[in-house]
């Protein structure tokens, strides 16, 4: 039985960085050493004040304290590491491809195929090889042709350990998950690899939450269930819209159906679209892959999630300019919160980016107040876009760090995330401080809204009307 004394994780990203310091604080017996090629995060990871580490997540700092120089390691020195372990996580980054073939679509492995060889060319002693990233099913085969083909004559066993922990809850769900994944070969060798990669959780997680496939059905798997989360969330946001038309409301109805054993309530809030580094592009993947082996009514049945999610974004835009009399041309609108979700700083595909695109383009004037969030990020996020130069995008743009300061002679305030601090704020005071009539859009269904009418402010939120 082979026992795991010293973990390499390549990737020291959302995942990779909160994972292994999971695993270090679980199994001090484990040496766990983290690696990248970007040299400034891993000195971010290594920075003596914790609470610059470049991930934001509740309770990570305090264990990063805890761990880190004890047996969590973070370096830029990825042979060496490889060298060292016995097991090896690939958490690299695996982006919706920009290029070529699947343009658009097809998730682009130029990074995991990078991390093979650089497998293959270093080591020397057998490696238990563990795909973290989110990958096209059947990648393990593609893994392990490099791996036999360019190697040193060591073996390689391929494990697929999809990753279900939700940025901003990354320590609770890490610390307890619903369940682990983890797929293996079918051979003698497939599962004792599997076995030793179920010992590393069991130090923690419940045996009975650990579950065993075969390498494609966890593969597949991590995309069925990113495919079917954002599914619900564009199934509620369509009806969200029916809502608005019908003077349905939107949250009724989705405690009405939640209370639904069958249906469930998680995952049931409506809003301005789902955002994130992987909903978009692990559909996309699927669709691509569906549309590769000919299943062309699959692929239209999960891109509509998309396609609805795109409209959601882009009718929330719509329906302040309308409101706004049909002009945003030179009126000032405040834009609170940026990144895709509260209590992370991820903004990869949030939802604000496009609603401000959107408003740019109808030449408003925007200032924008993220807890967590920094201005360069703000900017190289609508620089990516390409809509505009970043010259005007900086001319249209002003990021503030005290909200209170952003509110004064605005039109309108807009909720694109549902930071908590926005609930408790003084809205009278803001009011005052606004033109009149002051509008408030609120995209995340955050705030109270009667008081806000109480107050004078003149209201949106999805799902709802006005
Ligand atoms: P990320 O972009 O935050 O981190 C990836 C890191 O890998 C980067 O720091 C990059 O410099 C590094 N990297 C790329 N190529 C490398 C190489 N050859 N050698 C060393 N380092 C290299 O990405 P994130 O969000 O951590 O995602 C990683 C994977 O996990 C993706 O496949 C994603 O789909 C999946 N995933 C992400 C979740 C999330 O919430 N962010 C949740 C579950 C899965």
């Amino acid at each position: 039985m082979k026992v795991i004394k010293n973990i390499c994780c390549i990737g020291a990203g959302y995942v990779g960085g909160p994972t292994m310091t999971m695993i270090a604080a679980k199994c001090p017996h484990i040496e766990v050493n983290v690696v990248d090629i970007n040299s400034e995060r891993i000195a971010a990871w290594n920075d003596i004040n914790v609470d610059n580490i470049p991930i934001y997540e509740p309770g990570l700092s305090e264990l990063v304290a805890e761990t880190r120089g004890r047996n969590l390691f973070f370096s830029t020195d990825v042979d060496k590491a490889i060298q060292a372990a016995d097991m090896i996580f690939i958490s690299v980054n695996t982006p919706t491809k920009t290029y070529g073939v699947g343009k658009g679509m097809a998730a682009d492995l130029k990074y995991i195929e990078l991390c093979a060889r650089q497998i293959a060319a270093v080591a020397t002693t057998d490696k238990i090889i563990v795909e973290k990233s989110t990958l096209p099913v059947r990648t393990a085969e593609a893994l392990k042709r490099i791996l036999d083909n360019t190697g040193n004559g060591v073996n390689y066993e391929i494990l697929s350990n999809p990753e279900f922990l939700a940025e901003g809850t990354a320590v609770s769900d890490l610390l307890n998950p619903d369940r682990v994944l983890i797929g293996g070969e079918e051979t003698e060798s497939g599962r004792l690899a599997q076995q030793a990669l179920v010992d590393v959780y069991a130090n923690w997680v419940p045996k009975d939450r650990i579950l065993t496939t075969n390498v494609w059905s966890s593969e597949l798997s991590k995309l069925t269930a990113n495919a079917f989360l954002a599914q619900r969330v564009s199934s509620i946001n369509a009806i969200s819209e029916l809502c608005e038309v019908t003077e349905a409301d939107v949250d009724e109805v989705a405690r009405a159906i939640g209370a639904d054993s069958r249906i469930g309530s998680k995952f049931l809030k409506a809003s301005v679209g789902f955002g994130g580094s992987c909903f978009q592009k692990d559909i996309l993947n699927l669709v691509y892959i569906a549309q590769s082996y000919g299943l062309h009514e699959v692929a239209d049945y999960w891109e509509q999630v998309i396609i609805m999610n795109d409209h959601q974004k882009r009718r929330f835009a719509k329906k302040i300019v309308e409101t706004l009399f049909n002009t945003v041309s030179g009126k000032k609108i405040v834009i609170l919160g940026w990144a895709f979700k509260k209590d992370t700083n991820d903004t990869r595909e949030s939802a604000a980016i496009y609603v401000v695109d959107y408003l740019l383009s109808e030449q408003a004037e925007i200032i924008i107040y993220d807890p967590k969030v920094s201005a360069e990020r703000i900017f190289s996020d609508l620089e990516y876009l390409n809509t505009r130069t970043n010259k005007e995008n900086r001319e249209l743009v002003t990021v503030v760090e005290n909200p209170m300061l952003a509110f004064a002679d605005s039109h309108a305030a807009v909720v694109l995330t549902e930071w908590d601090e926005f609930k408790s704020y003084d809205w009278k005071q803001i009011y005052a401080a606004m033109l009149k009539p002051a509008f408030l859009f609120d995209g995340r269904m955050l705030l109270n809204h009667n008081q806000l009418v109480d107050i004078g402010f003149q209201t949106f939120t999805i799902g709802k009307g006005q």
